[in-house]
């Protein structure tokens, strides 16, 4: 197998062909796939037609999956699919749509900010994979902008004044921005943890700025004037330069570094089934040390 990757915009996102992923790779196929995301940080691989096992495996080529507690107010008993694999979807467990009003759907529709997977983590993911297994043909994108592009084009001034800031991150933050309700026995899951603002990929080094709607502080500074700032930063990030929208084909596999980029969702009608199962691999460090 040759993989062959096509650069989508001038300056992230690729498409990669030549390879089959419900099959084991070997390690310069691993390798490829690696140093591709570490120049595109998304890549769209068509045409994948994976179950759920064979994504777990070709997952696992880049690290540990992710397990999914305290990432959602879906009680156990409710998950369509076990905790290594996180439900994009907008079903229940007997296949059905979510009510309009399920407290589950609500929650979801946090999905529709810009956001960073799992940044509520004290150690937040590496990479997500996404795989369409139902899609719909009106709406329901995810769009991409480019961490790296956007920190790169700030000026000289912010950058020196963001590049030791620690913001706090919680699903308290992006779901309050949306009006909805945490429950307070939820709090605790929801407790926020620090991550820096400004981080350097391990690999090429780049820096890019660690934006998220679960971002709702910056240590130090005042709640109103952190949030303010922190909406400026994500308005300057997610200007149309630095963004790629993906529309879905079905069984298409789209990997996308959480440490370079942010995504979200767009608006579709949520009375089609719309399946997509997520893996994620696990991040390796902390990006700043936690608060005793
Ligand atoms: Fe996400």
């Amino acid at each position: 197998m040759t993989i062959t990757i096509r650069q989508i915009l001038p300056t992230f996102a690729g498409e990669a062909t030549g390879i089959d992923l419900t099959q084991p790779l070997d390690a310069g196929a691993v390798a490829a796939i690696e140093a591709g995301m570490d120049r595109h940080a998304v890549l769209v691989f068509p045409n994948q037609p994976l179950t759920d096992d064979q994504q777990r495996a070709f997952t696992r080529n880049f690290g540990t999956l992710e397990q999914a507690p305290g990432g959602h107010v879906a009680k156990a008993h409710e998950r369509r699919l076990p905790l290594d694999m996180q439900d994009a979807s907008n079903l229940d467990k007997e296949q059905k749509v979510f009510a309009r009003d399920d407290r589950r759907r609500m929650f979801n529709l946090g999905n529709r900010l810009w956001h960073s997977d799992s940044s509520y983590r004290a150690v937040p993911a590496r990479y997500s994979l996404l795989s369409g297994r139902i899609v719909v043909d009106q709406g329901g994108h995810t769009e991409f902008a480019d961490m790296r592009a956007a920190y790169d084009a700030l000026d000289d001034a912010t950058k020196a004044e963001i590049e030791d800031l620690v913001c706090e991150h919680s699903l308290m933050f992006s779901r309050g921005v949306l009006g909805f309700e945490i429950a307070d026995a939820e709090r605790a899951m929801f407790r926020p943890v620090r991550q820096r603002l400004v981080r350097a990929h391990p690999v090429t080094g780049r820096k890019s700025l660690f934006l998220s709607a679960h971002a709702g502080t910056i240590v130090g500074w005042p709640v109103p004037e952190a949030r303010a700032f922190l909406r400026d930063l994500t308005e300057h990030a997610t200007q149309p330069e630095f963004v790629y929208s993906h529309k879905w084909r079905q069984h298409d596999l789209v990997i996308w570094d959480n440490r370079q980029t942010m995504h979200r969702v767009t608006r579709f009608d949520e009375t089609r089934p719309r399946d997509m199962r997520r893996t994620t691999v696990a991040g390796d460090a902390m990006t700043v040390a936690q608060a005793a």
